[in-house]
Parts: structure tokens; sequence; C-alpha cells
């Protein structure tokens, strides 16, 4: 039987940065898809910033780059009756309003960017590949069963029709939107599926003509009946500018699914562009649901399933991709802890408590974002119109001056302005402050957002929250404090005069068997913080201490400088110890050594 540590059902977004990372941290693991290859249509393309920071940590945040078309250069939706139409209104998106541009660049390292799924994909599963990952594709999951040292997965080769086993200490159901996995643990669902049908077009036209001068990602396209399929509103979006397009249009769900024909695709498309002098090819075309689905759990006993498999949720906000991918980040450095007796077992029930309120949290706002297009068609009085004269006689008598037309005018400037929490929602890609196991409370409270903590990130040392971002200096060069962590160790960020933190590290390394990196940010220390920047940002005295988990959120501070050694040590092997579940760190009789055990007395 092959064996190995994690098997991982799926090559997507999920499973592949699942496997890249157990791969970087040095666990085995086998990739499984019954597909020939990975994704072979754009489908997610808004790569947002904690996604690529994510990429930088696990070292292909250049490769990525090097695909995506920067957000700086077309960060617009422009909302219009067809591209050669009228055009209703242009909307700063993903932070490029200059109002908001200064609060998405203070808060990253990284740029978001527009990075097609069939383009990262390939860049996750080669990097995993090269680093140790094994492949099996055209290769379905068909059953596991699970045991108290691990699961026996029964997979089906499609290309042979034989069936063997794999045998893995963990299993990820990385399976997609109608995950097997899910369904075999029998993870607990709220929500329904198939709310409403729609349709993908893939299709390369040259449309420079209609969109080189306003360059956008997005065309939302307002045609009467557009409102009641799909999610609501027509879309035509940028794959590679200005030459290969995605549609999204809807179709009836309550009939049979519609099978299209090139010649009935091209016909949307020119609808939508409303002009059908455009050559056009079409690569492909395919049908999905809108769904509002999400799981309560995100596992059972040696199985966890991420991404799609656990939140289903319409395009709109963008997050399928990027929650899926930090789904992955999430767990892979716990399971890695588990596999290398590091850990308690216990540590990945944290993955349940930390995830799933994420789950929900970005299949709600999807939504919310997918029917607050509705007020748009209802402002221009689109919604019961019968044809197509009278919707032009509904668009024509918005431009009067007349007081009904001015009310409808505000309330589309209105419906439109309410974009914003799909299309600059910082807060929700960025606000995640954990609560679980793996976060030890420091007896503060968590600070209240001082904005809509929706639309603006608030940076915070909080514990459970990700670390702050600003750029630190050594050697002449600009550095992030995001840099200084991840890589799956443990970081200990402290300042000047914080030195014991650094013994406490080296004690909780040698004590816990896994890596603690320590850096002290202060003149001719690690780094410097010349602009300040760190000092307004930590929350703590300067000798302080920021204990910093692999995924680069704070699992534990300390307000100021230890009273002693012995408190540095104490401190952080009980922080250490919880975090792991070991529970008390005291030492006891064959526990692992440690420089200070012997000072140890509290
Ligand atoms: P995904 O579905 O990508 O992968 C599932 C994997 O499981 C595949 O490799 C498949 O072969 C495999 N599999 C399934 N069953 C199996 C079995 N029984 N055995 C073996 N293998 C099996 N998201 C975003 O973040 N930003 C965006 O802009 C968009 N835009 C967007 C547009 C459109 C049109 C769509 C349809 C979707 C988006 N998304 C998005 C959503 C995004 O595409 C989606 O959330 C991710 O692909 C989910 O990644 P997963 O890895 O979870 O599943």
């Amino acid at each position: 039987m092959i064996e190995t540590d994690i098997l991982i059902i799926g090559s997507g977004p999920a499973g592949s940065t699942a496997a890249l990372a157990l791969s970087t941290y040095g666990i085995r693991n086998i990739i499984v898809s019954k597909h020939g290859w990975v994704a072979n249509s754009p489908r997610a393309h808004i790569t947002n910033q904690r996604t690529f920071e994510v990429l930088r940590d696990l070292g292909i945040e250049e490769e990525g780059r090097a695909l995506a078309v920067p957000l700086d250069k077309v960060g617009k939706s422009i909302f219009c009756t067809s591209l050669a139409g009228e055009e209703l209104a242009r909307v700063y998106a993903f932070g490029t309003h200059p109002a908001r541009h200064a609060g998405y660049e203070l808060s990253s390292p990284c740029a978001m960017g527009d990075l097609p799924q069939h383009l990262l994909e390939p860049i996750l599963v080669s990097t995993a590949a090269s680093r140790g990952t094994r492949l099996r594709f055209d290769t379905e999951y068909l059953s596991h069963v699970q045991d108290e040292s691990g699961v026996t997965a029964t997979v089906l080769d499609r290309l042979s029709g034989e069936t063997y086993q794999i045998r893995a200490k963990y299993l990820i159901g990385a399976d997609g939107g109608r995950s097997k996995v899910a369904e075999d643990i029998a993870l607990p669902m709220e929500g329904s599926l198939a709310l409403a049908g729609s349709t993908n077009i893939v299709f390369e036209a040259d449309l420079a003509k209609y969109v080189e001068h306003r360059p956008a990602v997005l065309f939302l396209v307002v045609q009467a009946g557009l409102a009641d399929t799909g999610i609501g509103i027509g879309v035509i979006r940028m794959v590679r500018p200005w030459k290969e397009w995605l549609l999204h249009s809807g179709y009836d769900i309550s009939k049979p699914a519609p099978k299209l024909t090139d010649a009935e695709a091209v016909q949307i498309v020119h609808n939508m562009v409303g002009d059908d002098s455009i050559p056009v090819k079409i690569k492909s075309t395919s049908l999905w649901t809108v769904n509002n689905r999400y799981a309560t759990r995100y596992s059972s006993g040696r199985v966890f399933c991420m991404g799609d498999a656990v939140h289903r949720h319409p395009p709109t906000n963008g997050l399928g991709s990027n929650t899926s991918i930090q789904d992955a980040y999430n767990l892979a450095w716990k399971l890695a802890l588990v596999v290398n007796g590091k850990a308690n077992p216990k540590l990945l029930d944290t993955y349940n408590v930390e995830r799933a309120p994420v789950g929900r949290q970005v299949v709600e706002r999807a939504i919310k974002s997918m029917e607050s297009y509705g007020g748009i068609f209802e402002a221009l009085d689109l919604l019961n119109v019968k044809d197509a004269v009278e919707a032009h006689a509904s668009m024509d008598a918005l431009k009067t001056s007349t007081p009904e037309a001015a009310a409808r005018r505000e309330d589309l400037r209105k419906a439109i302005a309410a974009k914003d929490y799909e299309y600059n929602a910082h807060g929700v890609e960025m606000n995640r402050i954990y609560s679980s196991s793996a976060v030890v409370p420091d007896g503060t409270a968590q600070p209240l957002p001082t904005q809509d903590p929706e639309l603006y990130y608030h940076p915070t040392t909080f514990p459970g929250s990700r670390l702050p971002h600003v750029w630190l200096q050594r050697d002449n060069q600009s550095v992030s404090t995001l840099d200084l962590v991840g890589k799956g160790r443990f970081t200990v960020l402290t300042g000047m005069g914080g030195d014991a933190w650094r013994d406490a590290a080296s004690d909780a390394e040698q004590y816990f068997g896994v890596t603690v990196d320590t850096y002290i940010i202060g003149p001719a220390r690690d780094f410097t913080d010349l602009y300040g920047d760190w000092a307004e940002m930590r929350e703590i005295a300067e000798a302080g201490c920021l204990l910093v988990r692999p995924d680069g959120h704070i699992a534990w501070r300390a307000s100021s400088a230890p009273k002693s050694i012995n408190h540095a040590i104490t401190s952080l092997r009980d922080a250490m110890a919880q975090i792991l579940g070991l529970g008390h760190s005291k030492p006891s009789a064959g526990t692992a050594s440690s420089i200070y055990a012997d000072a140890v007395t509290v």
C-alpha cells in the first residue's frame, strides 16, 4: 500500500497550497486529483493582500506577481448598459481610490493583483512538487476509513480503471464545491445550494477600443432581465488585457440547464459588448450555480476539509480562492507540528475554531454583495420592464430634470456607493483575529474598531491578530515585519531591553524542540525602526514581547520587560505549552532538556 503523512484530495487553490506549505515544512504528502491537470479556465482572479503574503512566505510571490495584472492599473469596476452602450458609473475598486489607497499600502508589503486561477495553480502545484509533494492526477477519491492511527483512502486510477489504497496519518478534503470528502464525514452545513444558474463564457476578442480609455477588471452590464438570474447582473471580466475575457450571464435555474452552442455564446457576448461586428473566439463555456452554504465544523477525526468544500458562495467580493488558500495556510503548520510529534493533536481542533467563522463571514458577505445589485436595477427602474422598448423608456426618464428623475439618480448613486462593500472590503480581507487555544489571551480587551470593520483594516497586536506590517531596516534594505515571521517557525519580536526574551526563546526552542527565532528591533540590533512605525504599531512597551505563530498570527504578547530571566522563560514556556496543546510547561523527569531547566522554579 502507498503510504504518506498527509493525503490531499484536490489540486485547486486549497489543496495545492496545503501541499506546498506541507512540503516546505518537510512533511510528506500526496495530492490526488480526478482531473488530468489543474484548472483549465480563469475562474478566481482577484488575489488579495493576505493571499499574496501567504505566497510570499511560501517563496512564490514573485512568480505570482509576474503573471498578475497590477490592480493599480486596472482597479476599477464600470457599470454600463453594454461596453458600446451607456456608461452609468465608475467605481474605484481594490483600494485604488486615492482616499483608500494609503490604507492598503500601509497594511501589507504585498499589493493585490489580478492573477487568474489557471495561472496561479500551476505555480502552486509545480513548486509543491519540486519540494517533495507527490502528484497523482486522473485519480479519483472514492471513500475512506479512519482508525486510531490513520486514514485509508480508496482511489480510482481513471486511466487504468483500477482502484487502490493510500494510507496517511491525516486526510485533507480540498475537493471543491461538490466535496465527497465533506459528505463522507457528514460535515454540518448551513444555507442552501443552487439559488441561481450562471453561465461562464471564456472568449477572445479585441475589445481595446471599448476599454482602453477606462481600464478596468470588471464591466458590470445592466440590462433588463439580467437581474433575475446568475449573480444578478451581467459581467464581462478582463482575463488578459484587452484580448481575453470571461463573461457571466445567468440562466433560469427552474428550467433544464441550457446546452450552449458556440453560436449562442457569441450572441450573448455580442449582446453584452453591444457590438455584433466584433470577431469573437469562444474558448470554453460552462455552467455553475450560485450557492449560499458553509460548514459549521471543518473536520472529523483525522479528516479535515478546506476551501469550497466548506464555504460555497458567489464570486462577489472575490473571496473564494483567497479564503481557500488561507484555510490551507492555517492548517498546514499545525499538521506539521503534530506529525513531527511536537504538538498535541488537539492543536488541530483550533483549525475548526479559527476558520469556520471566517467561512461563514465570507459566504454572508458574498451573498449580501450579490443581493445589493438589485438596488441598481431598481433605481434604473429595470426590474419590471417587459421589453427593450420599456427598458429604454426607463433609462431615458432618468435623464430628465424632473424631481422623480433626481430622486432616482440619487437612489442609483447610493446603490453604486453601497458596492464599496464588495470592491473595497479591506477589513473583510484583512481583519482576522483568531480566538482559540492556539492563542493566549493577555487580559486586555480587543480594541474596538474606529472605522467600519468590513471596509477598513485595523492593525493591532492583540493576541490572535495577524502581525501588523511596517517596514524595518537592515543593511540599507527595507524588510517587512511579516518577513521576520513564517517559514514554519515561531518568532519572538522584542526591542531594546528585551534581551531576556531572546534567552527565553532559546530555552523554548530546546524545551519544545521547535524553532523559535528572535529579532530585537532597535538601534544597532537586528533591525532598526527608522520611521518609528513599529513603535507606533506594537501596542506593547519596547522591551515587551510578541510571540508570533508560523502563520503570522500573534499567539501571545507580554506588555513589558520580564521581571527576571526566570519570569521570561516561564511565561514563554507556558504560552508555548498552551499553543502546542501540551498543558503546563513545568519540566518533569524525562521532558525535553532545557538550558534553563534548573533555573525555573515557578
Ligand atoms: P477547486 O474547486 O478549485 O478544486 C477542487 C479540486 O478537487 C480539483 O483539483 C478537482 O479535480 C478535485 N476533486 C474534486 N472531486 C474529487 C474527487 N472525488 N477525487 C479527486 N479529486 C477531486 N475566488 C476568488 O478568491 N476570487 C475571485 O475573483 C473568484 N472568481 C471566481 C469566478 C468564477 C466564475 C468562479 C466559478 C469562481 C470564482 N472564485 C473566485 C471562486 C474560486 O474559483 C473557488 O473558490 C476556488 O477554486 C476553490 O478552491 P478549492 O481548492 O477549494 O476547490
